[in-house]
Protein backbone atom coordinates (compact mmCIF):
# COMPACT_ATOMS: atom_id res chain seq x y z
CA UNK A 1 0.00 0.00 0.00
CA UNK A 2 1.32 3.61 -0.76
CA UNK A 3 0.11 6.19 1.71
CA UNK A 4 0.53 10.13 2.37
CA UNK A 5 -0.21 12.60 4.96
CA UNK A 6 -2.91 14.60 4.69
CA UNK A 7 -1.99 18.49 4.11
CA UNK A 8 -2.24 20.56 7.15
CA UNK A 9 -2.86 17.38 9.69
CA UNK A 10 -1.21 14.68 11.42
CA UNK A 11 -3.12 11.96 9.31
CA UNK A 12 -1.42 9.84 7.06
CA UNK A 13 -3.83 7.74 5.55
CA UNK A 14 -3.81 5.13 2.16
CA UNK A 15 -3.98 6.76 -0.56
CA UNK A 16 -6.92 3.94 -1.85
CA UNK A 17 -9.63 4.61 0.24
CA UNK A 18 -12.53 2.56 0.42
CA UNK A 19 -15.75 4.66 -0.23
CA UNK A 20 -18.71 3.98 1.26
CA UNK A 21 -21.46 4.89 -0.80
CA UNK A 22 -22.79 1.49 -2.10
CA UNK A 23 -22.59 0.98 1.89
CA UNK A 24 -25.81 2.57 2.20
CA UNK A 25 -27.69 0.20 0.13
CA UNK A 26 -29.46 2.26 -1.30
CA UNK A 27 -29.30 3.56 -5.29
CA UNK A 28 -26.47 0.62 -6.53
CA UNK A 29 -28.66 -2.22 -7.19
CA UNK A 30 -28.70 -4.95 -4.83
CA UNK A 31 -26.35 -5.36 -1.92
CA UNK A 32 -25.58 -7.49 0.93
CA UNK A 33 -24.07 -6.35 4.42
CA UNK A 34 -22.66 -9.48 5.16
CA UNK A 35 -20.50 -8.80 2.44
CA UNK A 36 -20.14 -5.28 2.90
CA UNK A 37 -18.82 -6.15 6.29
CA UNK A 38 -16.06 -8.50 4.74
CA UNK A 39 -15.10 -6.07 2.29
CA UNK A 40 -14.43 -3.47 5.01
CA UNK A 41 -12.39 -6.60 6.93
CA UNK A 42 -10.39 -7.35 3.45
CA UNK A 43 -9.68 -3.23 2.45
CA UNK A 44 -8.02 -3.17 6.40
CA UNK A 45 -5.93 -6.59 5.84
CA UNK A 46 -4.76 -4.94 2.66
CA UNK A 47 -3.75 -1.89 3.96
CA UNK A 48 -6.40 0.24 3.51
CA UNK A 49 -6.54 3.35 6.72
CA UNK A 50 -9.35 5.28 5.21
CA UNK A 51 -12.94 5.15 4.81
CA UNK A 52 -15.10 7.35 3.27
CA UNK A 53 -19.19 7.85 3.99
CA UNK A 54 -21.55 10.19 4.44
CA UNK A 55 -25.00 11.02 6.43
CA UNK A 56 -27.00 10.87 3.24
CA UNK A 57 -25.55 8.08 2.25
CA UNK A 58 -28.58 5.39 2.56
CA UNK A 59 -29.56 8.05 5.53
CA UNK A 60 -26.87 6.61 8.15
CA UNK A 61 -27.03 2.96 6.94
CA UNK A 62 -23.42 3.26 5.63
CA UNK A 63 -21.96 4.58 8.85
CA UNK A 64 -23.84 2.23 10.84
CA UNK A 65 -22.45 -0.50 8.61
CA UNK A 66 -19.08 0.93 8.51
CA UNK A 67 -19.00 1.33 12.64
CA UNK A 68 -20.16 -2.61 13.12
CA UNK A 69 -17.54 -3.77 10.23
CA UNK A 70 -14.67 -1.63 11.87
CA UNK A 71 -15.61 -2.65 15.77
CA UNK A 72 -12.48 -2.65 17.64
CA UNK A 73 -10.31 -1.47 14.55
CA UNK A 74 -12.12 1.95 14.48
CA UNK A 75 -9.16 3.30 16.16
CA UNK A 76 -7.04 2.04 13.73
CA UNK A 77 -8.58 4.14 10.82
CA UNK A 78 -9.23 7.53 9.66
CA UNK A 79 -13.37 7.87 9.05
CA UNK A 80 -13.95 10.26 6.62
CA UNK A 81 -17.34 11.47 6.91
CA UNK A 82 -19.52 13.93 5.17
CA UNK A 83 -22.28 16.22 6.32
CA UNK A 84 -24.63 19.16 4.77
CA UNK A 85 -27.11 17.18 2.69
CA UNK A 86 -30.51 17.12 5.06
CA UNK A 87 -33.48 14.92 4.43
CA UNK A 88 -36.61 16.34 5.50
CA UNK A 89 -40.25 15.31 4.75
CA UNK A 90 -40.04 16.53 0.86
CA UNK A 91 -36.99 15.95 -1.39
CA UNK A 92 -33.49 16.62 0.27
CA UNK A 93 -31.75 19.70 0.65
CA UNK A 94 -28.25 21.36 1.40
CA UNK A 95 -27.94 22.94 5.04
CA UNK A 96 -24.44 23.82 6.45
CA UNK A 97 -26.04 26.33 9.19
CA UNK A 98 -24.14 25.87 12.82
CA UNK A 99 -27.27 24.14 14.56
CA UNK A 100 -27.73 21.48 11.85
CA UNK A 101 -24.10 20.77 11.95
CA UNK A 102 -23.97 19.94 15.38
CA UNK A 103 -27.40 17.98 14.89
CA UNK A 104 -25.70 16.34 11.81
CA UNK A 105 -22.57 15.24 13.60
CA UNK A 106 -24.63 14.50 17.27
CA UNK A 107 -25.96 11.68 14.48
CA UNK A 108 -23.45 10.25 13.02
CA UNK A 109 -21.30 9.74 16.22
CA UNK A 110 -24.17 7.17 16.65
CA UNK A 111 -24.55 5.85 13.68
CA UNK A 112 -20.84 5.21 13.69
CA UNK A 113 -20.91 4.22 17.45
CA UNK A 114 -17.52 6.26 18.02
CA UNK A 115 -16.92 9.59 20.03
CA UNK A 116 -15.33 11.19 17.51
CA UNK A 117 -15.25 11.61 13.83
CA UNK A 118 -11.40 12.25 11.96
CA UNK A 119 -12.67 14.12 8.67
CA UNK A 120 -15.92 16.18 8.86
CA UNK A 121 -16.35 17.06 5.59
CA UNK A 122 -18.58 20.10 4.17
CA UNK A 123 -20.55 17.65 1.09
CA UNK A 124 -21.91 20.18 -0.59
CA UNK A 125 -22.10 24.06 0.07
CA UNK A 126 -25.89 25.22 0.93
CA UNK A 127 -25.31 28.63 -1.48
CA UNK A 128 -26.24 30.52 2.20
CA UNK A 129 -23.98 29.77 4.93
CA UNK A 130 -20.67 32.04 4.98
CA UNK A 131 -17.93 29.56 4.71
CA UNK A 132 -16.64 31.88 7.76
CA UNK A 133 -19.83 30.62 9.68
CA UNK A 134 -19.11 26.92 8.99
CA UNK A 135 -15.01 27.20 9.74
CA UNK A 136 -16.35 28.28 13.52
CA UNK A 137 -18.28 25.60 13.98
CA UNK A 138 -16.17 23.27 12.74
CA UNK A 139 -13.39 24.86 14.70
CA UNK A 140 -15.30 24.88 17.57
CA UNK A 141 -16.33 21.13 16.93
CA UNK A 142 -12.09 20.68 16.86
CA UNK A 143 -11.83 22.32 20.38
CA UNK A 144 -14.72 19.81 21.76
CA UNK A 145 -12.61 16.80 20.59
CA UNK A 146 -15.68 15.89 18.22
CA UNK A 147 -13.60 15.92 14.81
CA UNK A 148 -10.29 15.90 14.47
CA UNK A 149 -10.16 17.64 11.10
CA UNK A 150 -12.33 19.21 8.59
CA UNK A 151 -12.57 19.04 4.80
CA UNK A 152 -14.88 20.75 1.58
CA UNK A 153 -16.65 18.78 -1.04
CA UNK A 154 -17.66 19.85 -4.61
CA UNK A 155 -15.77 23.27 -4.62
CA UNK A 156 -15.32 25.53 -7.69
CA UNK A 157 -13.93 28.59 -8.92
CA UNK A 158 -16.51 31.10 -7.78
CA UNK A 159 -15.67 30.00 -4.38
CA UNK A 160 -11.72 30.28 -4.38
CA UNK A 161 -12.64 34.00 -3.36
CA UNK A 162 -13.80 32.82 0.51
CA UNK A 163 -11.75 30.08 0.32
CA UNK A 164 -8.15 32.08 0.50
CA UNK A 165 -8.67 33.01 4.36
CA UNK A 166 -8.85 29.46 5.63
CA UNK A 167 -6.28 27.88 3.27
CA UNK A 168 -3.47 25.78 5.61
CA UNK A 169 -6.49 25.17 7.87
CA UNK A 170 -8.45 22.69 5.31
CA UNK A 171 -6.84 19.52 5.30
CA UNK A 172 -9.17 17.97 1.64
CA UNK A 173 -11.08 18.63 -0.88
CA UNK A 174 -13.02 16.07 -2.50
CA UNK A 175 -14.14 16.72 -6.40
CA UNK A 176 -15.33 14.21 -8.97
CA UNK A 177 -12.42 13.02 -11.22
CA UNK A 178 -11.38 9.48 -13.22
CA UNK A 179 -10.40 9.22 -16.71
CA UNK A 180 -13.86 9.26 -17.53
CA UNK A 181 -13.78 13.03 -15.69
CA UNK A 182 -11.13 15.04 -16.24
CA UNK A 183 -12.93 18.48 -15.72
CA UNK A 184 -12.18 18.95 -12.84
CA UNK A 185 -8.47 18.87 -13.26
CA UNK A 186 -6.89 21.52 -12.85
CA UNK A 187 -9.56 23.00 -10.21
CA UNK A 188 -8.24 19.98 -7.95
CA UNK A 189 -4.43 20.40 -8.81
CA UNK A 190 -5.24 24.52 -8.09
CA UNK A 191 -7.16 23.47 -4.56
CA UNK A 192 -3.96 21.37 -3.79
CA UNK A 193 -1.09 23.78 -4.37
CA UNK A 194 -2.53 27.24 -4.06
CA UNK A 195 -5.29 26.54 -0.88
CA UNK A 196 -3.31 23.36 0.35
CA UNK A 197 -5.73 21.22 0.25
CA UNK A 198 -5.08 17.18 -0.44
CA UNK A 199 -7.35 16.35 -3.17
CA UNK A 200 -9.88 13.22 -2.51
CA UNK A 201 -11.68 12.01 -5.86
CA UNK A 202 -14.68 10.41 -6.13
CA UNK A 203 -16.33 8.52 -8.80
CA UNK A 204 -12.56 7.22 -9.76
CA UNK A 205 -13.68 4.21 -11.41
CA UNK A 206 -16.57 6.01 -13.31
CA UNK A 207 -19.27 4.52 -11.29
CA UNK A 208 -18.00 1.46 -12.57
CA UNK A 209 -17.65 2.24 -16.01
CA UNK A 210 -14.04 1.80 -16.21
CA UNK A 211 -14.03 -2.22 -14.63
CA UNK A 212 -13.95 -3.02 -18.24
CA UNK A 213 -17.10 -5.66 -17.06
CA UNK A 214 -19.74 -3.30 -18.96
CA UNK A 215 -20.59 -2.85 -22.39
CA UNK A 216 -22.60 -0.81 -24.69
CA UNK A 217 -25.98 -2.50 -24.11
CA UNK A 218 -25.03 -2.12 -20.23
CA UNK A 219 -28.77 -2.24 -18.35
CA UNK A 220 -29.54 -1.40 -14.99
CA UNK A 221 -31.81 -2.51 -12.38
CA UNK A 222 -34.19 0.27 -11.46
CA UNK A 223 -33.14 0.40 -8.06
CA UNK A 224 -29.56 1.46 -9.63
CA UNK A 225 -28.98 5.16 -10.09
CA UNK A 226 -26.87 4.45 -12.90
CA UNK A 227 -30.16 3.47 -15.01
CA UNK A 228 -30.82 7.07 -14.51
CA UNK A 229 -29.46 9.48 -17.81
CA UNK A 230 -27.81 11.90 -15.24
CA UNK A 231 -25.76 9.05 -14.43
CA UNK A 232 -23.71 10.45 -17.87
CA UNK A 233 -20.96 7.70 -17.65
CA UNK A 234 -22.82 4.74 -18.86
CA UNK A 235 -25.27 6.70 -21.66
CA UNK A 236 -25.15 7.86 -25.20
CA UNK A 237 -21.89 9.41 -26.45
CA UNK A 238 -20.22 9.70 -23.48
CA UNK A 239 -20.36 5.73 -22.92
CA UNK A 240 -19.11 5.27 -26.22
CA UNK A 241 -16.56 7.43 -25.56
CA UNK A 242 -15.89 5.51 -22.21
CA UNK A 243 -15.49 2.14 -23.48
CA UNK A 244 -12.85 3.24 -26.08
CA UNK A 245 -11.01 4.55 -22.84
CA UNK A 246 -11.48 0.91 -21.51
CA UNK A 247 -10.20 -0.55 -24.99
CA UNK A 248 -7.27 1.65 -24.40
CA UNK A 249 -6.65 0.02 -20.81
CA UNK A 250 -6.90 -3.12 -22.04
CA UNK A 251 -3.24 -4.00 -23.67
CA UNK A 252 -1.63 -1.97 -20.34
CA UNK A 253 -3.46 -4.33 -17.79
CA UNK A 254 -2.43 -7.42 -19.64
CA UNK A 255 0.77 -6.38 -20.01
CA UNK A 256 0.98 -5.72 -16.69
CA UNK A 257 -1.07 -8.51 -15.54
CA UNK A 258 -3.64 -6.27 -13.59
CA UNK A 259 -7.12 -6.03 -13.39
CA UNK A 260 -8.67 -3.17 -16.10
CA UNK A 261 -10.07 -1.25 -12.76
CA UNK A 262 -6.59 -1.22 -11.46
CA UNK A 263 -4.81 0.18 -14.53
CA UNK A 264 -7.90 2.92 -13.98
CA UNK A 265 -6.62 3.61 -10.45
CA UNK A 266 -3.32 3.96 -10.85
CA UNK A 267 -3.79 6.46 -13.56
CA UNK A 268 -5.25 8.32 -11.00
CA UNK A 269 -2.60 8.07 -8.48
CA UNK A 270 0.24 8.65 -11.05
CA UNK A 271 -1.18 11.45 -12.41
CA UNK A 272 -2.63 13.40 -9.70
CA UNK A 273 0.07 13.38 -7.11
CA UNK A 274 -0.64 13.65 -3.13
CA UNK A 275 -4.13 12.19 -4.02
CA UNK A 276 -6.46 9.98 -2.26
CA UNK A 277 -8.91 7.79 -4.44
CA UNK A 278 -12.10 6.81 -3.34
CA UNK A 279 -13.36 4.00 -4.50
CA UNK A 280 -16.66 2.76 -3.63
CA UNK A 281 -16.53 -1.35 -3.33
CA UNK A 282 -19.74 -4.03 -2.37
CA UNK A 283 -17.54 -6.79 -1.95
CA UNK A 284 -14.19 -8.20 -0.30
CA UNK A 285 -13.25 -9.58 -4.10
CA UNK A 286 -14.00 -6.07 -5.41
CA UNK A 287 -11.53 -4.48 -2.60
CA UNK A 288 -8.81 -7.16 -3.64
CA UNK A 289 -8.62 -6.00 -7.36
CA UNK A 290 -8.82 -2.19 -6.79
CA UNK A 291 -5.69 -2.96 -4.25
CA UNK A 292 -4.00 -3.78 -7.19
CA UNK A 293 -3.99 -0.23 -8.53
CA UNK A 294 -1.12 0.39 -5.60
CA UNK A 295 2.70 0.01 -5.52
CA UNK A 296 3.84 0.02 -8.75
CA UNK A 297 3.98 2.76 -11.12
CA UNK A 298 2.55 3.48 -14.86
CA UNK A 299 5.34 3.94 -17.50
CA UNK A 300 5.65 7.69 -19.18
CA UNK A 301 3.96 6.01 -22.53
CA UNK A 302 1.43 4.25 -20.72
CA UNK A 303 0.51 7.49 -18.95
CA UNK A 304 0.34 9.26 -22.64
CA UNK A 305 -1.57 7.12 -24.27
CA UNK A 306 -4.76 7.07 -21.07
CA UNK A 307 -4.09 11.29 -20.98
CA UNK A 308 -4.61 10.86 -24.91
CA UNK A 309 -7.66 8.88 -25.13
CA UNK A 310 -9.71 10.40 -21.75
CA UNK A 311 -9.07 14.12 -22.32
CA UNK A 312 -12.53 16.39 -23.20
N1 LIG B 1 -18.22 14.08 -2.34
C1 LIG B 1 -19.16 13.64 -3.14
O1 LIG B 1 -20.07 14.38 -3.54
C2 LIG B 1 -19.16 12.20 -3.57
C3 LIG B 1 -19.98 11.80 -4.65
C4 LIG B 1 -19.94 10.46 -5.03
C5 LIG B 1 -19.12 9.56 -4.35
N2 LIG B 1 -18.35 9.97 -3.30
C6 LIG B 1 -17.46 9.01 -2.58
O2 LIG B 1 -16.55 8.45 -3.51
C7 LIG B 1 -16.66 7.03 -3.50
C8 LIG B 1 -16.36 6.48 -4.88
O3 LIG B 1 -17.33 6.90 -5.84
P1 LIG B 1 -18.51 5.94 -6.32
O4 LIG B 1 -18.68 4.82 -5.33
O5 LIG B 1 -19.66 6.82 -6.60
O6 LIG B 1 -18.03 5.38 -7.71
P2 LIG B 1 -16.79 4.47 -8.19
O7 LIG B 1 -15.86 4.24 -7.08
O8 LIG B 1 -16.29 5.06 -9.44
O9 LIG B 1 -17.53 3.10 -8.60
C9 LIG B 1 -17.97 2.22 -7.61
C10 LIG B 1 -18.67 1.01 -8.23
O10 LIG B 1 -17.83 0.35 -9.17
C11 LIG B 1 -18.01 -1.07 -9.07
N3 LIG B 1 -16.68 -1.61 -8.71
C12 LIG B 1 -15.85 -1.17 -7.74
N4 LIG B 1 -14.70 -1.87 -7.73
C13 LIG B 1 -14.81 -2.78 -8.72
C14 LIG B 1 -13.95 -3.79 -9.21
N5 LIG B 1 -12.73 -3.98 -8.72
N6 LIG B 1 -14.38 -4.56 -10.23
C15 LIG B 1 -15.59 -4.37 -10.76
N7 LIG B 1 -16.46 -3.44 -10.34
C16 LIG B 1 -16.07 -2.64 -9.32
C17 LIG B 1 -19.08 -1.30 -8.01
O11 LIG B 1 -20.38 -1.33 -8.60
P3 LIG B 1 -20.95 -2.56 -9.50
O12 LIG B 1 -20.28 -3.81 -9.04
O13 LIG B 1 -22.42 -2.54 -9.27
O14 LIG B 1 -20.62 -2.16 -10.93
C18 LIG B 1 -18.97 -0.04 -7.18
O15 LIG B 1 -20.16 0.26 -6.50
C19 LIG B 1 -18.08 6.79 -2.98
O16 LIG B 1 -18.29 5.48 -2.54
C20 LIG B 1 -18.17 7.84 -1.91
O17 LIG B 1 -17.50 7.43 -0.75
C21 LIG B 1 -18.35 11.29 -2.92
Amino acid sequence: MEYVTLKNSDLTVSRLCMGGCPMGGYGWGDVQERELVEAVHTALDRGVTIFDTADTYGLGQSERTLGKALGQRRKDVVIADKFGVRAGNGPTFYDNSPAYIRQALEQSLRNLNTDYIDLYQVHYRDGVTPLSQVIDTLEALKQEGKIRYYGLSNIHKEDHPELSPFAGRIVSVQGEYSLACRKNEEELKSLRDDFSMTPLTWGSLGQGVLTGKYGKDAVFAQNDRRSREIYVNFHGDKLLKNLSIVEAMRPIAQERGKPVSAVAIRFILDWLAQSVVLVGAKRPDQVVSNTEGTDWRLSPEELAILDNISRD
